[in-house]
């Protein structure tokens, strides 16, 4: 690749030859076959393959949500199945946000109370979560929705509120599994500019499942499963919004279009 650096960067997550099998009852599924993959901090990279190819388990794998039946994984160098149970539980709640397709709020919670969860959970002193949950709340375009219920938000909004849960602790790492999949099309667009628009902001590494060719043109990196191997790896450039004003609420038609520009200097 085009940077000098990249044999001498640690990888933000890698994997080496992780298998993952699941029994149920008599029978043992190969989910993931020997996979193998390192990831780049400030990297965004899609996750593409038919359903029941193994993106979720990667996804899953990836995030230290589960460990795999053989292989290894490390995050920022440090190899999971090394590390304490506790280690390991702030590693995945500091370290990570996540992101579902089903959004995953807590239904009688209202927005500031899902997003202040992570907070609670990873023991942040009180008198300092008020202004992390209303800046993240902000980041998101949300402020003045803090009461709602996820039953009185849009679906786009609900995946913005889950958005502004998985970057409530600051995580080095956002990974989403198919964030789209229950929306309609415009507003699907809309949540990929606005990650899009985090991910250029800040120093994000994003990792997404998605089987649409659309929201995987937002990454600069696809990976291409089936059945449990990694198939392909494609490079591009990153589609960027048309207008970037993607965490500022909102924002007009969500048309975006390719511009030929080189990541390098989007991102500095
Ligand atoms: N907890 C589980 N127990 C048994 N089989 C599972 C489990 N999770 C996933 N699988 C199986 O593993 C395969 C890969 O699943 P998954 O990673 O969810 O695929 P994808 O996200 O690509 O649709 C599927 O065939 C699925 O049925
Ligand atoms: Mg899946």
């Amino acid at each position: 690749m085009s940077s000098e650096n990249s044999q001498t960067i640690q990888p933000i997550i890698e994997i080496q030859n992780a298998t993952k099998e699941y029994t149920t009852g008599q029978n043992t599924f190969k989910a993931l076959k020997g996979v193998s993959l390192k990831i780049k901090k400030g990297e965004f990279v899609s996750i593409m393959g038919p359903s029941g190819s193994g993106k979720s388990t990667l996804l899953h794998l990836l995030g230290a949500l589960d460990i795999p039946t053989s292989g290894e994984i490390y995050l920022s160098g440090r190899q999971i199945s090394k590390m304490n149970a506790d280690d390991l539980a702030e590693a995945r709640n500091k370290k990570i946000g996540f992101v579902f397709q089903a959004f995953n709020l807590s239904p009688t919670l209202n927005v500031y109370k899902n997003v202040e969860l992570p907070l609670i959970i990873s023991e942040v002193d009180e008198n300092k979560r008020e202004k992390i949950v209303r800046e993240k709340i902000a980041v998101v375009g949300l402020s003045g929705k803090e009461n709602n219920k996820s039953s009185q938000l849009s679906g786009g909004e609900k995946q913005r509120v889950a958005i502004a849960r998985a970057l409530a602790n600051n995580p080095e790492v956002v990974l989403a599994d198919e964030p789209t999949g229950n929306l309609d099309s415009k507003t699907g667009t809309d949540i990929m500019d606005f990650l899009s628009s985090l991910w250029r902001e800040h120093q994000l590494t994003i990792i997404l499942v998605t089987h649409e060719p659309v929201v995987a043109s937002y990454s600069q990196r696809i990976i291409h499963i089936r059945d449990g191997k990694i198939e392909k790896e494609t490079l591009q450039k990153a589609r960027i919004p048309i207008s970037d004003k993607g965490t500022k609420g909102d924002k007009g038609t969500g048309e975006t279009r390719r511009i030929d520009i080189k990541i390098k200097e989007v991102r500095k």
